[in-house]
């Protein structure tokens, strides 16, 4: 490491600083998280995510998203619990801030779709949650129309956006983040105060103050609609687990890429490796290197 305030992680960096799980932990000290998205046509992303945030470790997981993708949803994750939202034009329109109390950590954005009325969704998690907020997606998309907002928050708060989401946010081209990808996050980051996991082959994950760290494990296998979401749920697990977020962040990052190594090492390759494989991956990687 040349650059003190630019560090590529190692797997001794990700072992050592990992929350240990006490044997007297009980499910509230594991994170009460809530994931926000989906839409009537996108209902996979929040499954995804919902199921990568418990296989992570998260104690209690609650999903909300139109109610008319419950019963599908609930279906094939019954660990976790679900609240149906207000909705508009096939997407959520409004959420119940009642929901948000009591809430470790909050991910929202996920296949929630564009259409104007997310807008408000958005905008109401960003006032109202007093809790780490992620932000991803199509979240990303409405946050732009929202900067001004996203300023005055004063907890922490989270974006993942990939290269063409980076640029939609801060307005530079794609081939500009790419040639630029240490200073644009940086500089998004401090003119917000939130932190930015700016995914690609190489994801760099930025503090509001400007640390950068080098997550780059994984693999061309993780290129496949889906990836994100998983990635999204296991992040806001480690950020209800860790009192470091840019720690936290960067773990997440370590867990969902080595999963995918693993993965194409032994059963799956890059060609078949689907998001959902890298959710089940997460015990050889715990096993492995935690
Ligand atoms: N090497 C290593 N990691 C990779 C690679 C690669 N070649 N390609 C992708 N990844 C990782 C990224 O680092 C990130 O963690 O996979 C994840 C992909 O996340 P996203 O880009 O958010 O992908 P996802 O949301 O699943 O699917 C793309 O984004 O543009 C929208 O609507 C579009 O549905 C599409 C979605
Ligand atoms: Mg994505």
């Amino acid at each position: 490491v040349t650059d003190p305030e630019r560090e590529w992680q190692a797997e001794e960096d990700v072992k050592e600083g990992y929350p240990r799980l006490p044997a007297s932990a009980h499910k509230g000290s594991r994170g009460k998280g809530l994931l926000i998205g989906g839409a009537q046509m996108m209902p996979g992303a929040l499954v995804m995510a919902a199921k990568a945030s418990i296989r992570a470790g998260a104690g209690l997981t609650t999903a909300a998203t139109v109610p008319g993708n419950i019963p599908s949803a609930a279906g094939t994750l019954p660990e976790v619990m679900f609240m149906g939202t207000e909705e508009a034009d096939g997407v959520i329109s409004g959420i119940d801030t009642d929901s948000l109390t009591g809430k470790d950590g909050v991910a929202a954005g996920i296949g929630m779709g564009r259409k104007e009325p997310g807008r408000a969704v958005i905008e109401t998690l960003l006032k109202e949650t007093k809790v780490p907020l992620l932000i991803d997606a199509d979240g990303l998309y409405h946050l732009r129309f929202l900067l001004d907002v996203l300023k005055e928050r004063e907890e922490v708060t989270v974006v993942t956006p990939h290269v063409k989401e980076m640029a939609d946010l801060t307005g530079e081209s794609t081939g500009e983040v790419k040639r630029n990808p240490f200073s644009i996050s940086s500089k998004f980051a401090r003119d917000y105060g939130v932190y930015v996991v700016l995914k690609g082959p190489h994801t760099i994950i930025t503090a509001p103050e400007g640390r950068q760290i080098v997550e780059s494990s994984g693999n061309e296998g993780l290129a496949k609609g889906g990836s994100g979401d998983v990635l999204t749920g296991i992040l806001l697990t480690m950020l209800m687990q860790h009192e470091h977020p840019l720690e936290a962040l960067a773990n997440g990052c370590f867990l969902h890429g080595k999963s995918a190594e693993l993965l194409t090492a032994g059963e799956r390759t890059v060609y078949d490796l689907l998001p959902t494989d890298v959710v089940e991956g997460l015990s050889s990687v715990f096993r492995t290197y935690i």
